[in-house]
C-alpha cells in the first residue's frame, strides 16, 4: 500500500483574520489529512517567530523573502525512504511558502515522488506555491494543488476531505 506523509509549517500567535491562535491553520489542515489518509507528519520547526506579533512579522518575513534567506528548522530532515506519496502544506507568506520551508526542500529529494502541495491563505490562493516547489523537485509528479482560507479551516474539515476524495 502506497505510504504518505505530510511536510507542513505553521505559524501558531498572533495572525491575521484569526487573532491569537494556540494552533496555526495550516497544522489544522495537516491534522485533518493525517486522520483521513493515515499520513505520517514532520513538522518544519523554527523559534525564529516565537511570540511575534502579526505587523513585525510581516516585515521580517518581506525582507527574508527579497533577501531569499534560509532560516534554520530544528532537528534534522526526515528520511522519506519509505513514502510514495508526500503532502506538503504551509501559509502563504508574501505570495509563496515561508522562506524555512526551501530551507528544509534542499535537504530533501522527493525525485519519483508524487508531491501534493496545499496552502492556506488569506487571498491568495496557491499563489506560486506550485511553482515554487516545481522549481525544487523538478523530478517530482507534482499534482493536486489545493488551498483554504486560514479563517476558514478550523470548520472546513469537509472541504479538505472532499479535495483528498478527488486525488
Ligand atoms: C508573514 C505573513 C505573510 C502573509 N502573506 C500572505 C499573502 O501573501 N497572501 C495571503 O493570502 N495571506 C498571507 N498571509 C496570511 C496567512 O497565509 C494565513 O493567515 C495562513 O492561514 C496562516 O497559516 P498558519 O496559521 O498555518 O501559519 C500572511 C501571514 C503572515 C503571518
Amino acid at each position: 500500500m502506497s505510504k504518505s506523509i505530510v511536510i507542513f509549517f505553521s505559524h501558531a500567535g498572533d495572525n491575521y483574520s484569526v487573532g491569537n491562535i494556540e494552533v496555526g491553520n495550516t497544522k489544522i489542515v495537516a491534522g485533518y489529512i493525517s486522520e483521513i489518509m493515515g499520513a505520517d507528519q514532520f513538522e518544519i520547526v523554527t523559534h525564529k517567530y516565537d511570540g511575534m506579533a502579526y505587523m513585525p512579522l510581516i516585515e521580517l518575513a518581506k525582507e527574508e523573502a527579497n533577501k531569499g534567506e534560509l532560516p534554520p528548522y530544528e532537528g534534522t530532515a526526515p528520511d522519506l525512504g519509505k513514502y510514495d506519496t508526500v503532502f506538503i502544506g504551509g501559509p502563504v507568506w508574501w505570495g509563496t511558502y515561508p522562506q524555512v520551508m526551501f530551507t528544509l526542500f534542499k535537504d530533501i529529494d522527493l525525485a519519483g515522488k508524487t508531491v501534493i502541495p496545499f496552502t492556506t491563505h488569506e487571498g491568495s490562493g496557491l499563489a506560486s506555491c506550485v511553482s515554487d516547489v516545481k522549481k525544487a523537485f523538478p523530478k517530482a509528479e507534482i499534482t493536486g494543488g489545493f488551498s483554504i482560507y486560514g479563517h476558514e479551516v478550523r470548520t472546513g474539515k469537509a472541504k479538505v476531505e472532499k479535495w483528498l476524495k478527488s486525488l
